[in-house]
């Protein structure tokens, strides 16, 4: 069910809020973990914190309310948001008053929920991800009524429109589609955590998408868990073709997508609107082996994959690829990562993000039993990016001497000189000298390049 913020209690808390805190000085902190989904989601709590009247710090220290915006992927995301959450015990000793919660995927699984409340005397809430529009109640409850709160299980797979936003750029945005995911591979925690894919309507991601440009915003990254399954009144390509047909100069982005719903019609889009859909597709690969596919639950093989590279290739000659990987999943073999390393170089992309498989309790396949020892996942990751690395330079080396559009993310000053750093169209980041022009497109040409980045100077 589509609800909105003014439907639900949420404006009604904010406003509580807002009086309780109005003329206190009183400072909030988000901390975010995790992947573009949680840093979309960083920024509507941030909406709602200075909704409620709230001023942003750009620190934890002296806050009146810290939040921590968890993940859960892997063992060490969680290892490192516990770790964090431990410095707040000080200050809430020094600030009694102090409001500490804890939301995001963390928040989501059993045990962690249980740890929260059992040893964290000093977290006041937490929340699911799909339940972020319930903060400002629960800072409510906490602030008025002087009661922990938790809120845990009770997604009932609702989209929530309406949030209020601060956004962290202002040339660039994050455009949520859709939320969840159905797969289950057997070794992800995503779909217990973020609950079963929901898609927003058309018509609300086209109008925030035309107020966006509107606003004067170049780059619209469009997420999901599963971006590609979006489908409400129409489907995905169709969506992004109607998001290019909108006036004015930006480039479209999206991610994260997965292969089996990697469509022909897709791939035709993205042909067909060069303009306007940037020449860039991150599709996982996770393994090149069938066998680690198939126990993976990733529902294609090798060939399907490499086919999907191919016609990629051939609609939008010089796009640029990404893949994730994971080594030593529960009975890999030599062969089985051998052949991930035959994929990777048949497919020959840009950019390799490669994972040691971490164990997620309640997943499929933290009950196989034919473990990979830890030392045997490490060399292997190893040996995956060394090799990546020379195919990374030599996908960069055609590069030279080209004249690429950049836009400007920032710069920095090395002996009085300005240091610019942007991305080209294709996602890659450039450095570059000469008149650049913060947040605006400009003309670069390469001089140098190296695996991850390219280096020139403004034309
Ligand atoms: N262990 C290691 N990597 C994982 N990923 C997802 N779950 C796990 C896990 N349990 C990786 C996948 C995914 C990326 C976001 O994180 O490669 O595409
Ligand atoms: Fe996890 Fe697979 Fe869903 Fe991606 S598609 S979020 S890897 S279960």
């Amino acid at each position: 069910m589509v609800l909105h913020t003014d439907d639900l209690s949420t404006t009604e808390y904010i406003s509580r809020v807002r009086k309780a805190v109005h003329g206190l000085g009183m400072y909030y902190h988000v901390i975010t973990f995790g992947c573009q989904q949680n840093e979309a989601d960083s920024e509507r709590i941030r909406g709602m914190a200075e909704s409620m009247g709230y001023l942003p710090s750009p620190t934890h220290e002296g806050c009146d309310l810290i939040i921590v915006n968890t993940c859960a992927i892997r063992e060490h995301a969680e290892m490192k948001a516990l770790s964090f959450l431990g410095a707040f015990k000080a200050e809430k000793k020094k600030n009694p008053n102090l409001i500490v919660g804890v939301v995001g995927c963390m928040a989501a699984e059993p045990h962690v929920a249980d740890k929260l409340k059992r040893d964290f005397h000093y977290v006041s809430f937490t929340s699911e991800p799909n339940m972020l529009h319930r903060i400002p109640e629960l800072i409510w409850t906490v602030m008025c009524e002087r009661k922990r709160s938790f809120i845990f299980g009770e997604d009932r797979g609702d989209i929530v429109e309406g949030m209020p936003t601060v956004r962290r750029d202002r040339h660039k945005a994050w455009v949520s589609i859709m939320y969840g995911c159905n797969n289950f591979c057997s070794y992800c925690i995503v779909p217990y955590v973020r609950g079963r894919e929901r898609s927003r309507e058309s018509q609300a991601v086209l109008e925030e998408c035309r107020e966006l440009i509107s606003a004067g915003v170049k780059e619209i990254t469009l997420l999901g868990q599963n971006v590609n399954s979006y489908h409400s009144d129409i489907d995905f390509p169709e969506l992004l073709s109607r998001i290019a047909a909108l006036q004015g100069d930006f480039l479209i982005r999206f991610m994260t997508s997965h292969p089996k719903d990697t469509s022909d019609k897709l791939i035709e889009v993205m042909g067909s609107h060069k303009d306007k859909i940037a020449p860039y597709f991150h599709l996982p690969l996770q393994s090149g082996s069938n066998r680690i596919l198939s126990r993976m639950n990733r529902t294609y093989t090798r060939e399907r994959f490499l086919s999907i590279v191919e016609k990629l290739r051939a609609a939008v000659p010089g796009i640029s690829l990404s893949t994730d990987v994971i080594v030593g999943f529960p009975g890999e073999s030599e062969g089985d990562f051998e052949d991930t390393l035959e994929v990777l170089r048949i497919a020959r992309f840009d950019m390799v993000y490669g994972f040691i498989y971490s164990q997620r309790e309640g997943t499929r396949a933290a009950a196989f039993e034919d473990k990979v020892a830890d030392s045997v996942k490490s060399e292997r990751l190893t040996r995956l990016l060394k090799m990546q690395d020379e195919i990374s330079l030599s996908a960069n080396t055609p590069y030279l001497g080209r004249v690429l559009r950049v836009l400007v993310d920032s710069f920095e000053e090395r002996d009085g000189i300005k240091v610019y750093t942007g991305r080209a169209d294709t996602g890659k980041p450039v450095h570059f000298t000469g008149d650049g022009q913060l947040y605006e497109y400009v003309n670069v040409r390469i001089e140098k390049t190296g695996a991850f980045d390219l280096i020139g100077t403004t034309v």
